[in-house]
């Protein structure tokens, strides 16, 4: 097989990628490690910045998204009893966030690729990577038990934390960066109706919670739980419990219960890996960063790899250009280290940790100086929303 782009995964990043290039004329192919149905049934994150429903919209997959999708304009700290407010869109001129899952994102471009004759290689994991800085890398994978090789102009790596590429680069050649945290989320989807209006994250002393959701009638909510802790430890009562003692009594009283859709763990990590382009192959989005879901940043932070990257395509094809694609990696990473350090203060004031009583008094303060300072509200609104794209063209 051969083509222009070879992308190894589809999940949002190798999704979108696929369908910026489609639109501006470049040929893709992408494997798939896993079958669709499980690629499409993965519970993930649930908010989506500015910046990303505004490329949703350039690649056309915005048809659902803008009849189902909730902006919000704002999200509340609970800690202490009490509940502040974060005005992000009054607080960053206008903007706002989407709620709409990451899940329907999925479903949203693979539905898009195949009407459009894509080729999306489900069930073929991509086992070895050969000569990825020559002009013509080569991926091996398997397709119903026989080894077959893709060969293409460029990789795309969009195989995330566990996948494949980024791991084929020898160590002296890639620097990485991690941070794993001593506590996970567990999370619970459920047909309730959300406790609030907008996002609620709280900090308390028994351990974080965060009330989210996905539609009017339908409730995503986390509890931070201990490494070893196990979805089986938890019924669907003491999850419930476990909520409400940790929120406000306010807010505690409006949580209306229901049986799980979906029940799950998620350990807390931030990683980078750096360079993101090695010859002729460009990671992108978890297989080269990873950030704890506290910043809702995860995502976010693969469309905007995507956007420079199928800029930077985009421009070789069609113009003959090689600088946006030697600029990748460093504008990328610029954008990636900002939304590292902002999930990693963010989880760092919310969660209970066994650090010293000091780090839970400063907790705290740093809550109580949101509270007081619309500097200091303005600098997390502006993060929240997601930092603006860097002009690249
Ligand atoms: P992924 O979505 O991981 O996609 C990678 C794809 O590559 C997968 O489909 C995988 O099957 C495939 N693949 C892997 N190896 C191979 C191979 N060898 N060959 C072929 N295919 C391969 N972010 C938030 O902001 N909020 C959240 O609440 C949140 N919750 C999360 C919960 C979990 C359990 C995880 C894992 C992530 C969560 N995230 C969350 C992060 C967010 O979902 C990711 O940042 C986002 O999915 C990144 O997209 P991606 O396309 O780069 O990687
Ligand atoms: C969701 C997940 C997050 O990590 C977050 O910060 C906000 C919302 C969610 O799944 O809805």
């Amino acid at each position: 097989m051969r083509t222009q782009v070879g992308i190894i995964g589809s999940g949002p990043s190798g999704l979108l990628l696929s369908q910026l290039l489609h639109l501006n004329g470049i040929d893709s192919v992408i494997l798939e490690a896993k079958s669709r149905s499980h690629v499409e049934g993965r519970i993930r994150a649930g908010v989506l910045e500015q910046g990303t429903v505004d490329l949703l919209r350039t690649a056309g997959v915005n048809e659902r998204m803008d009849q189902n999708g909730i902006i919000h304009g704002g999200f509340s700290l609970a800690f202490s009893g009490r509940q502040q407010r974060i005005d992000m869109q009054k607080l960053t001129g206008g903007k706002t966030i989407m709620i709409y899952g990451q899940t329907e994102v999925t479903k949203d471009l693979i539905d898009v690729r195949l009407e459009a004759g894509a080729r999306i290689e489900f069930e073929c994991p991509a086992v070895d990577i050969e000569d990825y800085d020559s002009r013509a890398p080569c991926i091996i994978f398997e397709k119903e038990g026989k080894t077959r090789e893709l060969v293409c102009d460029f990789i795309a790596g969009c195989d995330g934390y566990h996948g494949i590429s980024r791991k084929t680069i020898p160590q002296d050649k890639i620097l990485l960066f991690e941070k794993v945290y001593p506590f996970g989320w567990l999370g619970i989807l459920s047909d309730v109706p959300p406790i609030d209006e907008e996002l609620v994250y709280a900090h308390h002393e028994r351990g974080f919670a965060l009330c989210s959701m996905r539609s009017n009638t339908r409730s995503r909510y986390y509890v931070q739980c201990s490494l070893d802790d196990h979805v089986d430890n938890w019924t669907d009562d003491k999850f419930w419990d476990e909520l409400r003692y940790r929120l406000p009594k306010s807010l505690a009283d409006k949580v209306i219960t229901g049986p799980r859709l979906e029940m799950s763990i998620a350990p807390l990590r931030s990683f980078v890996s750096e360079p993101m382009r090695f010859g002729n192959m460009f990671l992108a989005g978890d297989a080269s960063h990873i950030v704890p879901p506290t910043g809702a940043k995860g995502l976010n932070l693969a469309a905007s790899d995507i956007y420079y990257l199928s800029r930077a395509l985009t421009a070789f094809y069609s113009e003959d250009r090689k600088d946006l694609l030697d600029r990748y990696s460093e504008v990328c990473l610029r954008r990636v280290w900002k939304a590292i350090r902002f999930s990693w203060w963010f989880t760092s004031m919310m969660h209970k940790t066994d650090e010293d009583a000091i780090h839970q008094r400063l907790q705290i303060s740093e809550l109580d100086y949101l509270s007081s300072s619309v500097a200091s509200r303005t600098s997390m609104a502006e993060n929240y929303v997601g930092l603006p794209f860097e002009p690249f063209a």
